[in-house]
């Protein structure tokens, strides 16, 4: 007689635990569809979703349960609580660029825009360069990456004419990262190849710094991990010096989707985060899934000693801004990106300002608001006017979540703080 009830009362556990696993399953699929990329997934919940939630056994102490509920929607903060009061700026809609593009990449030489790759949509990546000329306006020059390179998660630089391409995510969802490195040069528009990396890394920052191509964190081969390592190799127009890359000193915090600049001899290294979405175990797509990031506001420099120092912190944790900054007058400029999730609803947060860190004053400054929170913009100036395009924005302005990828192109005068 005891048997059975034993029986009994251990299927149950098992049939709670088993749905309770299940419900965990589809909150993580659910958080994954809500903090991603592509409108149509993040719009809908799936239907079995409200199913298995109608079939979790009720709660015996049901006053209980709703006192709980409702100390918990007390507690229930904003969604849009990590906005920060900014001036609101006059933008001006320019030609949007011909496909949109999420975790593309950019590099601007003189006039031009050139603009890399980037997700279409989860499950489709762009294989192309668009070229947009701040002098008409328009978009044009349109021409075909090499075959072998990564299509979104790149480390990227130029010296003006010669640009680098190093490493990144090569395909569609979460696939697996490329070693292999390219060189364009920007006035024949043609590629050579370049030594690929010693092991391959997703959105590694990325700068030239005296005479040497620098490559540094990122996420390692299972796109979560983060990466310390830092290799440098020596460069001149668009050729490598030396056989190998050689081992730097390691960042203090590794991780993708940092900025990574170089201004005034000084290497800096801006944001970014530990951690991101993993293709799922034996997805035969590879398909993207949620794993927590970590966000954060820090800055380390380098400089002519080789000790990573740390400088003032920027004003919220950003990532998403590897090719979402521009220095203008000893400014270093950021453009929108993502910060920490929302601490109850666990959602990706996107920001909607624009940040300045003065180098004279070494002091950070929010500058201006944008016309909507967007990540992975892509960013250029030119006559006084700063200029961004591409990424994924958010639902709308009582929504900070990301949903539509977009391919708008928008210009404001830059106005910074002294
Ligand atoms: C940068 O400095 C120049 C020279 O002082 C000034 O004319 C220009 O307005 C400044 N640009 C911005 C965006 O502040």
């Amino acid at each position: 007689m005891v048997r059975p009830a034993g029986k009994q009362s251990c299927g149950r556990v098992v049939l709670v635990s088993c749905l309770a696993l299940l419900a965990a399953g589809l909150i993580a699929d659910f958080l994954w569809a809500s903090s991603h990329p592509f409108s149509s997934a993040g719009m809908s919940l799936p239907s079995s979703f409200t199913t298995v939630i109608g079939k979790l056994p009720p709660n015996s102490d049901e006053k209980d349960s709703k006192k709980k509920k409702d100390n918990a929607r007390e507690r229930k903060l904003s969604a849009t609580f990590q906005d920060l009061a900014a001036p609101q700026l006059q933008w001006e809609k320019m030609a949007a660029a011909p496909v949109p593009r999420l975790d593309g990449a950019a590099i601007q030489i003189r006039n031009f825009l050139y603009v890399f790759a980037g997700y279409g949509n989860i499950n489709l990546v762009h294989s192309h360069v668009d070229i947009y000329n701040f002098v008409d306006n328009t978009w044009g020059g349109r021409f075909d990456m090499p075959r072998e390179m990564a299509h979104s998660h790149l480390g990227m630089v130029t010296d003006g004419r010669y640009i680098y391409i190093v490493t990144g995510q090569y395909g569609p969802q979460c696939r697996g990262p490329t070693a292999k490195t390219f060189v364009l040069d920007t006035d024949t528009n043609t590629w050579s190849d370049f030594t690929p990396l010693p092991v391959p890394r997703y959105a590694p920052a990325t700068q030239l710094w005296r005479g040497r191509l620098h490559v540094m964190g990122g996420s390692k081969e299972n796109r979560h991990t983060p990466g310390l390592e830092h290799w440098s190799i020596a460069v001149k127009d668009g050729k490598a010096l030396e056989k190998e890359w050689r081992s730097e000193v390691p960042i203090p915090r590794g991780g993708p989707h940092r900025a990574c600049v170089v201004v005034d001899d000084r290497l800096f290294v801006i944001g970014g985060q530990e951690g991101d979405f993993m293709a799922k175990p034996g997805s035969p797509i590879f398909k993207c899934s949620r794993r927590m990031e970590v966000v954060f506001s820090d800055v380390y420099m380098l400089d002519e000693e080789m000790k990573w120092k740390v400088m003032p912190s920027m004003p919220k944790p950003d990532s998403h801004i590897e090719f979402a900054w521009k220095v203008v007058n000893n400014s270093i400029v950021i453009v929108g990106g993502t910060t920490e999730k929302h601490p109850e609803t666990k959602k990706m947060v996107l920001v909607g300002e624009i940040f300045q860190f003065n180098l004279n004053t070494m002091k950070w400054y929010v500058i201006g608001k944008l016309p909507y929170r967007v990540k992975t913009t892509l960013v250029g100036y030119w006559d006084g006017q700063i200029y961004f395009t591409s990424g994924q924005r958010d639902k709308g302005p009582d929504d900070p979540a990301p949903r539509k990828v977009v391919a708008e192109m928008w210009r404001t005068k830059l106005i910074l703080s002294p």
